[in-house]
């Protein structure tokens, strides 16, 4: 049974209670965790205060910086286990969870190094004044953490809240929090001071909505869905509190008549298929040329036939969702879809090693999805990409903005000048031309617009998200 984590010592949690954690792969509990409630979160977050206003907050940047990179480094030299941990509690294949491991390391590097580099402005005013900024951090910043990422979300938004000065209450999710804990643990060892780093685990409705209530709690971070992100942020407005929201999408995948196929197809199968689908920025639509809509659904039949999908450990295609009711929505919606006419053009398979208990589902292409169809609008979280064509340019933009979300674009095309029109035109917080994601980099600023959410994470640009602004004006004569 896991403890909570709260001024780098495991407490258990004050219930009593705990949450099985269940390996997607059998559908077996193996470990269980806390079920922290109001009181374990009051604790961590008065730890959170007491480190953020002492050892903390009175650190210089440089020397925040060097703690941080030390945790990089002790997270690469604990890459195996961690990649463990995160492959069971996740039903990662081993390349996912390895990979998750280094994005984690990599976003510890780069907030190490952007500490003693975030620093405010000076002003020109009236003869007399002189005017400065100060970018201070929020204080006491809580991260809600969902179950899909939770090591390298753990590294874009506790990375840089704690980079810009913040002491960090996180509250991962109850499905899926043992890499969490296990981090917070290394980073103690590595020399983070008591309280800069407190862990809760729990329900969402119990210790996630204790904390975004905590009075004592300056900012919040939430990634997952949008019910309970606005449920989060209409909480938080109470008490005036600011937040980042990064809700997901319904991301395109835009291909037109002159793209490169062969660059093209692999990297939008293994959008769709990567994590199994539970990625806030799959590529979960796929919009095609009409001219060539025939012939790019053949090719990606082709692919999707020989896509396998088994236990996380034997590091097939795909590995398993996160839990019952995911597979549960999953099937249900492609149901609904078969019951209203959609077809199914192409089906990976499930091998047979995969025990009838875990939580598979085959990846589905399926064609000629119409715009209102659920399939097409909501957010599935599942391995299904879901095809339709377009007529020409503007017809493309129509659709790709044709959703309540706004996370992410492909486009695929050769033409420089409809590269730039559609980067301009698409409503989305990023864009990639004739890639997907460019290689996950932690450099490039993260987030959405409209029901995407709002505030940008990764990159430089999270800093200003984690800190205040503070003008001072000193008038001298
Ligand atoms: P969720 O939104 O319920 O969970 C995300 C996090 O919020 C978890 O840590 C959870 O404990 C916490 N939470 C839940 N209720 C809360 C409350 N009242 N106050 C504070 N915190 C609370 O997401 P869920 O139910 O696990 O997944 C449902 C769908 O959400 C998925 O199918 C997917 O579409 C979407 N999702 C999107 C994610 C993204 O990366 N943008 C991540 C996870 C889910
Ligand atoms: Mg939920």
């Amino acid at each position: 049974m896991q403890a909570n984590f709260i001024d780098n010592v495991g407490r258990p949690a004050s219930s009593g209670l705990s949450i099985p954690m269940v390996d997607p792969s059998d559908g077996q509990a193996f470990d269980a965790i806390g079920r922290g409630n109001a009181i374990d979160v009051d604790d961590a977050v008065s730890a959170a205060r007491r480190c953020q206003e002492r050892a903390w907050g009175q650190l210089p940047a440089a020397d925040r910086g060097r703690l941080l990179m030390q945790l990089s480094v002790a997270v690469t030299a604990h890459a195996d286990e961690l990649a463990a941990i995160e492959q069971r509690d996740c039903g990662k294949p081993t390349r996912q969870a390895r990979a998750d491991v280094a994005a984690l390391a990599r976003y510890l590097e780069f907030y190490a190094g952007a500490c003693d580099k975030l620093h405010g402005a000076t002003i020109p005013y009236l003869d007399g004044y002189s005017v400065l900024t100060w970018r201070e951090p929020h204080g006491v910043s809580a991260h809600i953490i969902p179950w899909n990422y939770p090591l390298q979300i753990f590294g874009r938004s506790v990375g840089a809240a704690l980079a810009a000065g913040n002491a960090c209450v996180i509250k991962p999710a109850e499905d899926a929090c043992l890499s969490v804990i296990r981090v917070a643990q290394i980073a103690a060892e590595a020399g983070f001071p008591s309280g800069a780093i407190n862990v809760v685990t729990g329900y969402g409705h119990e210790a996630g909505d204790a904390l975004v209530r905590h009075a004592g709690v300056d900012h919040i971070s939430f990634t997952g869905s949008p019910d309970i992100g606005t449920r989060v942020a209409q909480v938080a407005a109470q008490r005036h509190c600011p937040i980042t929201l990064e809700l997901g999408g319904k991301s395109p995948q835009i291909v037109f008549a002159d793209a490169d196929l062969d660059a093209a197809l692999p990297t939008i199968v293994n959008a769709i298929i990567q994590n199994s689908g539970q990625t806030c920025s799959a590529g979960s639509r796929l919009l095609v040329a009409e001219s060539i809509y025939e012939s790019v659904l053949e090719r990606l039949a082709l692919v999707f036939r020989t896509l396998r999908v088994g236990p996380a450990a034997l590091d097939l295609d795909l590995g398993p969702l996160i839990r019952d009711t995911q597979q549960q929505r999953v099937r249900r919606m492609l149901a609904a879809a078969q019951d209203s006419g959609i077809q199914i053009v192409a089906q990976g398979q499930i091998v047979s090693q995969a025990p009838p208990t875990g939580f598979y589902q085959a990846p589905v292409l399926l064609r000629d999805v119409p715009l209102a169809s659920p399939l097409a609008q909501e957010e599935l979280f599942g391995p299904v990409l879901a095809s339709m064509s377009f007529r020409d340019e503007g017809h493309a933009i129509e659709l790709a903005n044709a959703t309540a979300f706004g996370l992410v674009a492909g486009v695929w095309t050769q033409d420089g000048a409809r590269q730039f029109r559609m980067a301009r035109r698409l409503r989305c917080g990023q864009v990639f031309i004739n890639n997907y994601g460019a290689g996950g980099g932690v450099e490039i600023p993260f987030g959405g617009v409209k029901a995407s959410g709002y505030g940008r994470e990764k990159g430089f640009e999270a800093l200003y998200g984690f800190t205040t602004v503070k003008s001072v004006a000193f008038r001298h004569g």
